[in-house]
């Protein structure tokens, strides 16, 4: 079986793009222990200190909160819509709903979530775990219900059944 020039480039991009994911991982993780206090700690208070979260005194100034997205010319364009609607669908979730640990239903006690237990695999999935999720008040109830009736008028002409979307990618 002979190999095109096509797919032997495409298959070294991938083994290449893979090395330099593990490589930037660890050097990443290396890198995090100078920078930031106590870095498996989840602690978003670490951002009220800085814009950063560093500890006080760590060089920031090539430091930027954009290097999810990629650099250089081919830059992820849908940067500010991806960050805006993040934004506003984790403030939106915050004003609508509390979020606490699950109860155990035999002790009554509360289960802490774990939050190291990953999928295994080069992107980082969260195991599915267990929670509570009950809005904040019967008017934010109200409020959503409303809101979800009058944008369904507007939106469920975008909708697809199922069906539509089985011959689609069919
Ligand atoms: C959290 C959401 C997103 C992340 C993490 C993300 C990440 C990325 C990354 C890493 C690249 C490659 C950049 C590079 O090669 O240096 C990219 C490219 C691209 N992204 Fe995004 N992206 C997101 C959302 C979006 C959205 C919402 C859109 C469009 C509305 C979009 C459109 C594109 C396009 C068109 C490219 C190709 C740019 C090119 O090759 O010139 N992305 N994205």
């Amino acid at each position: 079986m002979t190999t095109s020039w096509a797919t032997f480039t495409t298959k070294c991009g991938r083994i290449g793009a893979v090395g330099l994911l593990v490589g930037f991982v660890i050097l990443w993780l290396l890198a995090t222990i100078d920078v930031y206090e106590d870095p498996e700690t989840f602690n978003p208070g670490r951002y009220l200190q800085n814009e950063f979260g560093v500890k006080p005194g760590v060089d920031v100034s090539d430091f930027r909160n954009s290097i999810i997205f990629g650099g250089g010319r081919r830059m992820c364009p849908g940067i500010h819509l991806a960050n805006t609607s993040l934004a506003l669908n984790v403030m939106n979730l915050l004003w609508a709903f509390e979020f606490s640990a699950s109860t155990d239903p035999k002790t009554g006690e509360s289960v802490p979530v774990d939050l190291f237990n990953y999928e295994k695999g080069s992107f980082y999935i969260p195991v599915p775990f267990s929670c509570n999720i009950k809005p904040r008040s019967s008017a934010r109830t109200q409020i959503i219900e409303t809101e979800y009736a009058m944008a369904r008028t507007v939106f469920e002409k975008f909708e697809s059944t199922s069906r539509e979307l089985e011959a689609v990618t069919a």
